[in-house]
C-alpha cells in the first residue's frame, strides 16, 4: 500500500488540534474569541504542524454546558461570528493543508432549543416524538454522567407534564434518536455542515445517542444500523468524510462501534488508554499501560483509535478501581477543589505534572507514539494551566496566552470570556510570543514531535506490539507497517535506567528520530540504551529486508 493512495484516509495519520473558539482568540473586542481569531492564527496552528483542527461547538446556544447545549444546529452563536466567517474559516484552513472537524452534538439539544419548546408545549405538537417522553421517570438507564450535579436522568416538565429524558444537565433533554424525522433532521445537520466544508465530525456522547435500556423503541430499531446509515450518508457525501466518536466504555463494549467490518465510527477516543497511562505516571510504572494495551480489541484495518493526555473536560478516571483512582488523585488533583464528579481531574496536563519539562515531554512522547491519531487540546503545547477559581470543567478552557501584554493578547476588552490561568502558569510565565524565541521552550519541542509524528505513519497504521524489557519503569513498544518499524522506549521513572532491547536480528542500523541522530549499536538485533529522569527515545529500525 502507498500512502498517497490511502490519503483520503487521511485521519488514521492526522493530528488534531482541539480548540475552544471562545477561548482561543478574541479580535471584536467583546472578551469572547471567535471565528476571525482562530482564522488569524491559522499559521501558528500549520507551523505547529497539526493537520486537523476541531472545532468545539460554536452554534447559538444558551451556554449553560459550554456550547454542548445548542439551540440551533444550523447557525454560528453572533458573538463567534456568522457562517460566512464559517467557511472563510475552512478556506483559510484548507489553503494551509489543515482539515476542519466540528462537533456533532445530536444526542440531546438545549432545553431553550425550538424543537424542545415545540415539543413541550402539547401532547399533540409535531415535534412531541422528537424526544423521550414518559408519565413516570424510569430507574433506566442506570448510572449517571455528572453525579452531584444531577440526581436523575429524567425529570419533570410542569408545561408537558411529563418526565423527559436526559443523560446529562435537565438543561439538556435528550432527543428521540429512534424516531425516523430525528434521523432525518440529524442527517440534514450533517449534510449541511459537510456542505459548508467540514471534513468530518467528533461525534459527542455515542453510547448515549445509541443508549437502549428503558427505551424500547430504540430496540426495534437497532441504533447501531442507524450510525451504519448516517455513517454511509457521510461517505456519500463527501467520500474521505471521518466519524470521531466520543466512546467512554469497557473494553468489551468498545469493538461495537467500530461495527463489524469498520462500517460505523472511523476512530473513536482511546479512553481506556488514556485512563491507564494516568495510573502509569503516577505510579512511575509501565504495567497498567501494558495491561491496557494488550487487552484493547484488535481495531478493523479502516478504523483505529485516537489517543490524548488531556482533553477539554475533566480527566475521566470512571473505569479505574476506586483504588487506583485514589492514586491518582493522590499524584495528580489531590485537593478535593481539583476533583470533579467523584470520578475526574479538573486540571490540565501541565499543572498535574508540576511543570516539569522532563516529565512533560515524557507523556506528550508517549500519548504521540500510542498507536493512533493524537489528538491536542489547545494551548497543552505551551504549557497552558488551568484555573480552579473558574467553575466545573471550565477551569481548563481558559483564554490561551499568546504574549505577556494584558490578558494575554487574548483579548482588548476590560473582562476576558474566562479569567486566565495564574502564578507560574499564568501568562508572564507561560505565553507563546516568548516560547517562540526560546529554543528550549515546550513549544518548540511540541512542534519537533508533531512533525516527527507526521513523518512516522507506521504509528496511524502499523500494527503494534510490546517489547519486553526488565525494569518496572519502562514502556516500550513497536510499530511496523509496510517495511517500517518504529520502536518507542519510555521511562516512567525518576531513576535514569538502562535497558537492553531485542530488536530483531535484522536491524542493520538505528537512528534516534526525535534527536535525528544515528546510534552506534544495534546490529545484530540487540540495542543498549540510557534512559534518563523520565526520558523517552523513538527509534527508526533500518531493516536488512524491507527498509523504510
Ligand atoms: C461530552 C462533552 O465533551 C462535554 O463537555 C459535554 O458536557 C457532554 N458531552 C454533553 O454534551
Amino acid at each position: 500500500m502507498r500512502l498517497d493512495q490511502v490519503s483520503d484516509q487521511w485521519w488514521k495519520d492526522a493530528i488534531v488540534y482541539c480548540l475552544d473558539v471562545r477561548a482561543f482568540l478574541d479580535t471584536d473586542g467583546d472578551g469572547v474569541g471567535d471565528l476571525n481569531g482562530v482564522m488569524g492564527r491559522m499559521d501558528y496552528m500549520a507551523e505547529l504542524g497539526v493537520t486537523c483542527l476541531w472545532l468545539m461547538p460554536f452554534q447559538p446556544s444558551p451556554l449553560r454546558d459550554g456550547g454542548y447545549d445548542i439551540s440551533d444546529h444550523y447557525g454560528v452563536d453572533p458573538r463567534l461570528g456568522t457562517l460566512g466567517d464559517f467557511v472563510e474559516l475552512v478556506r483559510a484552513a484548507n489553503d494551509r493543508g489543515l482539515r476542519v472537524i466540528s462537533d456533532l452534538v445530536v444526542n440531546h439539544t438545549s432545553d431553550q432549543h425550538p424543537w424542545f419548546q415545540d415539543s413541550r408545549s402539547s401532547a399533540d405538537s409535531p415535534k412531541r416524538g422528537w424526544y423521550v417522553w414518559r408519565d413516570e421517570p424510569s430507574d433506566e438507564p442506570e448510572g449517571l454522567a455528572f453525579p452531584g450535579k444531577e440526581d436523575s436522568n429524567w425529570t419533570k416538565d410542569a408545561e408537558a407534564a411529563q418526565y423527559y429524558l436526559h443523560r446529562f444537565y435537565h438543561f439538556e433533554p435528550d432527543l428521540d434518536t429512534a424516531n425516523a424525522e430525528v434521523r432525518e433532521e440529524i442527517a440534514r445537520i450533517v449534510g449541511f455542515w459537510l456542505a459548508l466544508g467540514v471534513a468530518g465530525f467528533r461525534i459527542d456522547a455515542v453510547p448515549a445517542m445509541l443508549e437502549t435500556a428503558g427505551l424500547p423503541e430504540r430496540v426495534a430499531n437497532d441504533p447501531r444500523d442507524w450510525l451504519r446509515d448516517l455513517r454511509a450518508f457521510v461517505s456519500r457525501r463527501r467520500g474521505d468524510a471521518m466519524l470521531l466518536g466520543e466512546v467512554n466504555v469497557d473494553p468489551q463494549q468498545l469493538a461495537q462501534y467500530f461495527g463489524d467490518h469498520g462500517d460505523l465510527l472511523h476512530l473513536e477516543f482511546a479512553f481506556l488508554l488514556n485512563q491507564s497511562l494516568w495510573l502509569s505516571l503516577a505510579r512511575g510504572e509501565a504495567d497498567p499501560l501494558e495491561t491496557m494495551v494488550r487487552m484493547l480489541p484488535q481495531v478493523p484495518p479502516d478504523s483505529g483509535w485516537a489517543t490524548f493526555l488531556r482533553n477539554h473536560d475533566e480527566l475521566t478516571l470512571d473505569k479505574l478501581s476506586v483504588a487506583q483512582r485514589r492514586e491518582v488523585f493522590g499524584a495528580f488533583g489531590p485537593e478535593e477543589h481539583m476533583q470533579l464528579y467523584g470520578h475526574g481531574i479538573r486540571r490540565r496536563a501541565a499543572p498535574m505534572l508540576d511543570g516539569d519539562p522532563d516529565r512533560l515531554r515524557l507523556a506528550w512522547s508517549l500519548t504521540f507514539s500510542l498507536p493512533g491519531t493524537p489528538v491536542l487540546l489547545y494551548g497543552d503545547e505551551i504549557g497552558l494551566g488551568e484555573n480552579l477559581a473558574i467553575e466545573d470543567r471550565y477551569a481548563v478552557r481558559v483564554p490561551m496566552q499568546w504574549s505577556n501584554e494584558r490578558h494575554a493578547g487574548f483579548t482588548t476588552a476590560d473582562e476576558p470570556v474566562r479569567p486566565l490561568a495564574e502564578g507560574q502558569f499564568g501568562p508572564e510565565r507561560v505565553n507563546v510570543a516568548a516560547q517562540r524565541r526560546d529554543p528550549d521552550s515546550l513549544l518548540q519541542w511540541m512542534r519537533r514531535l508533531v512533525w516527527c509524528r507526521r513523518e512516522r505513519p507506521e504509528l496511524g497504521w502499523g500494527s503494534v506490539t510490546l517489547v519486553d524489557t526488565a525494569p518496572p519503569s519502562i514502556f516500550a513498544h513497536r510499530s511496523d507497517w509496510e517495511g517500517r518499524t518504529l520502536v518507542a522506549v519510555h521511562n516512567l521513572g525518576e531513576e535514569p535506567t538502562s535497558v537492553t532491547l531485542a530488536l530483531g536480528e535484522d536491524v542493520v542500523g538505528v537512528e534516534d528520530v526525535l534527536e535525528a541522530r544515528e546510534l552506534k549499536g544495534g546490529k545484530g538485533g540487540r540495542l543498549d540504551v540510557e534512559l534518563g529522569r523520565y526520558g523517552y527515545l523513538w527509534l527508526d529500525l533500518d531493516r536488512a529486508r524491507g527498509g523504510g
